[in-house]
């Protein structure tokens, strides 16, 4: 049906003809509208009307509306869904080379992640998505991941033995959490908050980003600063919306995505450089992990490493690991 309006909508813009109505423009994500989301999300939709004028009804779905991140992939893949802006959390259930990125530790710093992301490799991995129905548009960022917790500050592997941590449904993010001895707990984010309150998880990781927008202070006690994996968004819109585009909205679209890429990013640099002050200003205890106690950590996680190198190849991952 969708199709069939978009393919209406291409036919009658060809034709000169005006349009009686927009076509409605559904972006579904995660988090608040006053989040990296939201900030992703207006500059995209700004940016494309931009250029494309009100062809569009853009209307945003926050703070999981729409439901968790797997389920509305598969709504994009089934067209019910037009757009969304998701973490890597589910990614690699669906495009499993996409996984490389979430190894612990790999990128040293925003400007090394960022340049992997925007350069060849990241760009190539985008393209991957399309034989999913995806059309990966652009990178977006969350931040480096910390580890907030009800029971002790994170200093060293022992701290994370047997703790109930909530992961996302990341087979990387798993299995190095297992390796450190932390009980890892997948779950969808719409459930997390909840299930911290009432106890049935004692902690998670998250970027700062999402920890201050979150206000994850009202029910988590200590937050260590561990940086431990670098968290990257994706634009996507579905591939079944995108064929009834003509070139120069799928031109607008994209330009849209970069842009709000880069307002996402904006927006995590002042999360970084705010939110664990404002987070120990509303009760939390933070503590950071020194270079010492990232290299134990590291050390730790050998048996993992050797693990992803059989998945992902070694060679890629130093590819990476060696870019500037
Ligand atoms: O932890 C997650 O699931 C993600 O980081 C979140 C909070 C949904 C943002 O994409």
């Amino acid at each position: 049906m969708k199709k069939f309006v978009a393919l209406t909508t291409m036919g009658a813009l060809l034709a000169g003809t005006a349009l009686a109505d927009p076509v409605e423009v559904k972006i579904g994500y995660a988090l608040a509208e006053n989040s990296h989301y939201g900030a992703g999300s207006k500059k995209w939709i700004e940016v494309t009307e931009g250029l494309v004028g009100d062809r569009f009804d853009f209307v945003e779905f926050p703070a999981s509306a729409l439901g968790g991140e797997r389920e509305v992939i598969e709504g994009l893949q089934l067209g019910t869904v037009e757009a969304t802006i998701v973490s890597s959390g589910v990614l690699s259930n669906f495009v499993p080379e996409v996984g490389v990125f979430d190894i612990p530790f790999l990128f040293r710093d925003f400007e090394h992640a960022r340049s992997v992301l925007d350069g060849p490799i990241g760009q190539e991995m985008l393209a991957k998505f399309e034989d999913q129905g995806l059309i990966a548009l652009a990178w977006g960022e969350q931040g480096f991941r910390h580890i907030t917790n009800n029971r002790a500050p994170i200093n060293a592997p022992a701290d994370l033995a047997g703790l109930k941590l909530r992961t996302m449904e990341n087979p990387v993010h798993i299995l190095a959490f297992q390796t450190l001895g932390a009980a890892p707990t997948p779950m969808a984010w719409p459930e997390v908050v909840s299930a911290l309150e009432q106890g049935t998880i004692d902690g998670q990781e998250n970027p700062l980003s999402v920890i201050v927008s979150s206000k994850l202070n009202e029910v988590q006690k200590n937050l260590t600063l561990t940086g431990h994996v670098y968290a990257p968004n994706v634009f996507f819109v579905s591939q079944i919306f995108w064929e009834g585009l003509t070139d120069e909205e799928k031109e607008a679209f994209r330009k849209g995505a970069v842009e709000g890429g880069l307002a996402m990013r904006a927006f995590v640099d002042n999360a970084e450089a705010t939110g664990a002050k404002a987070m120990e200003d509303a009760g939390m205890a933070v503590n950071t992990l020194s270079v010492e106690q990232k290299e134990v950590i590291k050390e730790a996680l050998a048996p993992a490493y050797a693990d992803y190198a059989e998945t992902f190849g070694a060679e890629l991952i130093q590819q990476i690991s060696d870019a500037k």
